[in-house]
């Protein structure tokens, strides 16, 4: 029976000796003829499974490459090596799968993030991506219990959608239309979707907040957590083409509520991942750290991945409003020094990465939540402050990633929202449905969306988030 195996994270941990034990796995390595180092992914940490010479046959043992998978039965005894404190001395040997240690591509060695990304189907199997992805499970549960433990309600929202929530372009098609040329035209020339699979042209989405509103307006708190997409040819370390983000929607909330809320959040999920991944977390610390050996010493960074960690969760975010924060970048020296690309002249214009991490890294040294921005520069359904020129958005900034977090109070004044969608060209017909929750118990809400590949990349150091997500979609790649 497979179910009879004992996880090795489990045996490892237990201590115990003197039983028996069966443990399934793929090969790390196999030293002398004799020692195997197990792996089962349940850890970093190998079970060392002696198989003693003159007991298994020769056959069996040519067949024990780096990549096979294996069936062990054995006594776990205290490990005479040092290195682990128990180990498992075999009775019996099964091969499941073989590995052909010629052609198998991940050697007993180090391999650069580059080169395992082109094998993403087989880099789960190294210690690094083993740990980033126990950490990313990890913090994906602690969001549902984060929200589940408010009482707030999950929601599902449409991946194909026939809306742009965030009344930007950058979006990609989703059509069953034939694509050669073929496809009914209107008078005009464009496309007539009339007969296309939904009659209609329709999306994939970018955000799931505007249906998540209209659930806001029936439970009161709710959140989504599904992917998103986004068209954007951006070739950064921090943007994917298809990403999950996580978006909380509070009625009765304002802008103050809803940072309390993001601040809590973070916190509360970055703890859950210290309490309950401190191996992994260790492990990737140790990864950062030969990392940050190879920068010049000036680009290192002042913290480890741990201690960056705690000092988050044990300290309050910055609150400053966009006006102030481009006061501190106008007047900085590396401003008056031109040492930013964009240079910091006027009041209006949209935050750079390079300014947001001028902020977090160099002024402030802790995340730092921007408000109030100019509304030219953000979404249509942001709710307008008095001043006339600002709306009460939000966006949270982490150190060495930037923006982690968008969001704001959401207009909830009918003649309000609807004069800004006209300002900015949104057609109000298409968002009828949107409009409803103005019209039937409107009430002052606010939400906001966190990227969850960016606060996995915070938590394990990671500096490209092609490599915390398994299969990454970015521009003129879309493998696996
Ligand atoms: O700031 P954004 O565009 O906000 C929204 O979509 C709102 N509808 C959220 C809301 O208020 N409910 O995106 C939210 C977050 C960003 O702060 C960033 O962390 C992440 O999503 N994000 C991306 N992550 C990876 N790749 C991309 N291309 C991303 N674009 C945004
Ligand atoms: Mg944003």
């Amino acid at each position: 029976m497979f179910s009879t195996r004992i996880k090795i994270k489990e045996l490892l941990l237990s201590e115990k000796v003197n039983y028996q034990a069966t443990v399934m796995g793929w090969v790390r390595t196999f030293r002398n003829n004799q020692f195997i180092a197990l792996n089962d992914g349940s850890t970093n940490n190998n079970i060392q499974i002696v198989a003693t010479l003159g007991m298994f046959d020769e056959a069996t043992l040519k067949r024990i490459t780096t990549g096979a998978c294996i069936k062990a039965t054995g006594e776990v005894i205290a490990s005479l090596g040092k290195g682990q404190k128990v180990e498992l001395k075999a009775d019996s040997i099964e091969i499941l799968g073989d590995s052909d240690a010629e052609k198998f591509p991940l050697q007993p060695k180090k391999h650069s993030l580059e080169f395992l990304r082109e094998i993403a189907h087989l880099r789960f199997r190294t210690n690094t991506f083993g740990s980033v992805f126990r950490v990313r499970h990890a913090l994906s549960f602690a969001i549902h219990d984060f929200f589940t433990k408010k009482g707030f309600i999950g929601i599902h929202t449409p991946i194909i959608t026939a809306s742009d929530a965030e009344g930007a372009g950058e979006m990609f098609k989703v059509t069953t239309l034939p694509l050669d040329g073929t496809a009914p035209k209107n008078e005009d020339g464009t496309i007539n979707f009339k007969d296309d699979f939904f009659g209609r042209s329709t999306n994939l989405t970018v955000s799931g907040q505007l249906e998540g509103e209209l659930a806001a307006m029936a439970f009161g708190n709710i959140y989504t957590f599904g992917p998103t997409f986004r068209a954007e040819n951006s070739n950064t370390t921090r943007h994917l083409a298809e990403f999950w983000m996580i978006e909380p929607e509070m009625a009765f909330y304002d802008l103050e509520d809803n940072m309390n809320l993001a601040e809590e959040f973070i916190k509360h999920i970055i703890r859950y991942a210290m309490d309950n991944n401190r191996e992994d977390l260790e492990f990737l610390a140790q990864r950062l750290d030969e990392e940050e050996k190879q920068k010049p010493q000036n680009e290192r960074s002042e913290m480890g991945l741990i201690e960056k960690l705690e000092f988050v969760i044990n300290n309050d975010f910055e609150r400053i409003t966009y006006t102030e924060a481009i006061e501190i970048l106008r007047e900085s020296n590396h401003n008056k020094k031109k040492k930013f690309q964009y240079i910091i002249d006027k009041w209006g214009i949209d935050l750079q990465s390079e300014h947001e991490r001028y902020l977090v890294e160099k002024h402030f040294k802790k995340p730092v939540i921007l408000t109030n921005y100019p509304k030219e520069i953000k979404a249509f359904y942001m709710r307008q402050n008095d001043d006339g020129k600002t709306v009460a958005a939000m966006d949270i900034l982490a150190p060495g990633i930037g923006e982690i977090v968008g969001g704001s109070q959401r207009e909830e004044r009918m003649d309000k929202l609807l004069k800004r969608m006209k300002e900015m060209h949104i057609p109000t017909e298409e968002l009828d449905w949107y409009l409803d929750t103005r019209r039937f118990g409107a009430c002052p809400h606010a939400g906001f969306g966190l990227g969850f590949e960016r606060i996995v990349q915070f938590v394990t150091g990671m500096g490209n988030i092609r490599d915390v997500i398994p299969f990454p979609r970015y521009p003129k790649s879309a493998s696996f």
